[in-house]
C-alpha cells in the first residue's frame, strides 16, 4: 500500500487506538514510504493533527528499530489532516484519487455514515488495489449489515474489504489457535462429553471515559458481545482448518457463528444490569443515567451476559455464556473452559474434587490449567494446584496487527461479510426482546462487583470465587 487514509481522524478512536497501533506498527521498519492522510468533519489545524500524531508516535519511537525510527519521524513531519464531508458526493472519491495509489479508506466512523460514504462511492471508478477497512460496529443488524456488504462488494472484491474486529489482533486469541491446533491432548476432549460450559468474560474497571455519544445507542451487547466475543467463542469452537489462511480459517468461524444461536424465553438465556452511582478505583461515578450525553429513555445497558447453544455434534447442550460490562470492581478478561467432572473417584480420596478449568487470559495474556493433584503432606488428600503459563506480550499491539493485514492486503485477521451478518443475527432477537423491555433491567453501584444474584462459578483476576468477581 502507498497510503493510508483514516476517516474519522479527529475522532476518539483515531487517537487512542488507531493511530499507537500503527505507529508500533511502522516503528518495525514495515511499511516504509507510506503516506497518512487523516480526514474528518472537524476544522483540524496543522497543529491540532500534528499533536495527535505526536502522542500517538511517542511511546512507539523508544522501542522503534534504527529504519522504524525514521520512519516514524517521517510521518510525524508529512502526515496531513484535511477537512472531509465524506457524506457530500465525490468528495471522498476526490480525496482518494489525489493519494498515491494504491490507498486502503480506513472508515472509523458510525455505520450510518460509513454506509452513506460507500454508497456515494459507487458513483467512481476506484483505483486499483483499492482497499476498503471499516471499523466495528459493521451496521446496526443484520438487515444493514447485509445492505453494507452489497454496497461494499459493488466496490471492491471480498479480499479487498477488511471489516475490523480487533480481538482479532490480540495475541490471545492468536494464541487459542496455537493451543487448539498444535497439541494433540485438547482435541480429544473439546467437545460436549467432556466440557460442561464455557464463559468468555470482559469486565472492565472503565465507566463511560466520555464517550456516551457513541456509548449510548449501543450497550455492552452491541459494543463488546456483538462481534468481540462472538469471535472470541467462534475460534474456541471452530474445527481445525487445513490452512491458517483467510478461506480456511474464516470458513472456520463462519460455520461456529451460523450454528450458534440463544434459545428463547430470553428471560432465562440473557441478563442485563446499569450501574448506578458509587465509587471506580476511588474516584466517584456518577449514576450511568446522569452521565454526559446520556439519554436515559434509550434503556442502554452497561452490563450484559448471553447464553449462546451451538446446533452441531460436538457442542450440542454445552452453554456458551458470554459477559460484558463496564464499571465493575474488578477487571475480569477471560475465557473458561470448566471440564465435566470425572466418571468415577476413587473411593478413598479425601479433601474436595473440583472440575477442571482452563483459563485463557485476555491481558495479560496468560493460560492457566486447575487441575487436582495429591499433592504434598497427606497422599491421598486431594489439592488442587494451577499449572501456569505467563504467554507474554506480543510485538504488536491488536490495531498494529490488523493494519499489518490491511497494508499487505491479507484479510486473514478481518472479518468476513456473511460473518458479520451471522453476529447480529445471533444477538438482534435480544435486542428486540430488551428494547421491549421483555428482560428486566438489574442494577450495580459502579466500582462494585456486578449486580446481587449475579454470582458466577468460576475465579476472578483477584482470586474471589463467585460473584463478578
Ligand atoms: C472496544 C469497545 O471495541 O473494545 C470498548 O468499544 C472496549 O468499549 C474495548 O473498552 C476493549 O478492548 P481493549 O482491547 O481496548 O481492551
Amino acid at each position: 500500500m502507498r497510503s493510508l487514509l483514516i476517516l474519522g481522524a479527529s475522532g476518539d478512536l483515531t487517537g487512542r487506538l488507531l493511530f499507537p497501533g500503527l505507529a508500533r506498527l511502522l516503528a518495525t521498519g514495515r511499511h516504509a514510504g507510506l503516506t497518512v492522510v487523516g480526514a474528518g468533519s472537524e476544522d483540524w489545524t496543522t497543529d491540532q493533527w500534528s499533536q495527535r500524531v505526536h502522542d500517538a508516535t511517542e511511546d512507539s519511537l523508544k522501542d522503534a528499530t534504527d529504519a522504524g525510527r525514521a520512519e516514524l519521524e517521517r510521518i510525524r513531519r508529512e502526515s496531513t489532516y484535511e477537512k472531509l464531508d465524506v457524506t457530500a458526493p465525490g468528495a471522498l472519491a476526490g480525496e482518494i484519487a489525489r493519494l498515491p495509489a494504491p490507498v486502503a479508506v480506513y472508515f472509523a466512523l458510525p455505520p450510518a455514515v460509513s454506509q452513506k460514504a460507500c454508497s456515494l462511492l459507487e458513483a467512481s471508478e476506484l483505483p486499483e488495489g483499492t482497499r476498503l477497512a471499516l471499523e466495528k460496529p459493521f451496521g446496526s443488524s443484520e438487515a444493514s449489515a447485509a445492505e453494507l456488504n452489497n454496497t461494499l462488494r459493488q466496490l471492491v472484491p471480498e479480499s479487498q474489504i477488511h471489516r475490523i474486529d480487533h480481538f482479532l489482533g490480540k495475541g490471545t486469541v492468536l494464541n487459542i489457535l496455537g493451543l487448539r491446533f498444535a497439541n494433540n491432548f485438547l482435541e480429544p476432549v473439546w467437545n460436549r462429553d467432556h466440557i460442561e460450559k464455557v464463559e468468555i468474560f470482559f469486565d472492565e474497571d472503565l465507566a463511560l471515559e466520555g464517550r456516551a455519544g457513541y456509548y449510548d445507542r449501543a450497550g455492552a451487547l452491541r459494543d463488546m458481545i456483538q462481534s468481540h466475543l462472538l469471535h472470541v467463542l467462534a475460534i474456541i469452537a471452530m474445527d481445525a482448518p487445513a490452512r491458517l489462511d483467510e478461506r480456511d480459517l474464516r470458513d472456520g468461524i463462519s460455520s461456529v457463528l451460523r450454528a450458534a444461536r440463544v434459545e428463547a424465553p430470553f428471560t432465562g438465556s440473557t441478563r442485563r444490569a446499569r450501574y448506578t452511582a458509587g465509587n471506580l478505583a476511588s474516584r466517584d461515578v456518577p449514576d450511568y443515567t446522569s452521565e454526559p450525553g446520556v439519554d436515559p429513555s434509550r434503556g442502554t445497558e452497561t452490563l450484559a451476559e448471553i447464553t449462546v447453544t451451538l446446533a452441531s455434534w460436538r457442542w450440542a447442550g454445552v452453554p456458551f455464556i458470554l459477559r460484558s460490562g463496564k464499571a465493575l470492581g474488578t477487571k475480569r478478561k477471560e475465557a473458561v473452559v470448566t471440564f465435566k467432572p470425572v466418571p468415577h473417584l476413587p473411593e478413598g480420596f479425601r479433601g474436595v474434587d473440583e472440575p477442571n478449568r482452563l483459563r485463557i487470559g485476555f491481558g495479560p495474556d496468560v493460560l492457566q490449567l486447575d487441575v487436582d493433584v495429591n499433592g504434598p503432606g497427606d497422599v491421598l488428600n486431594l489439592n488442587r494446584v494451577t499449572l501456569d503459563a505467563d504467554l507474554g506480550e506480543t510485538d504488536l499491539l491488536p490495531y498494529g496487527e490488523v493494519l499489518d493485514g490491511v497494508l499487505n492486503g491479507d484479510p486473514l485477521l478481518s472479518v468476513r461479510g456473511d460473518t458479520a451478518e451471522s453476529c447480529w443475527r445471533v444477538v438482534e432477537p435480544v435486542l428486540n426482546a430488551w428494547a421491549a423491555d421483555e428482560v428486566p433491567m438489574d442494577a450495580y453501584p459502579a466500582g462494585s462487583g456486578g449486580p446481587a444474584g449475579w454470582a458466577t462459578s468460576a475465579k476472578g483476576e483477584d482470586g474471589t470465587e463467585g460473584g463478578l468477581k
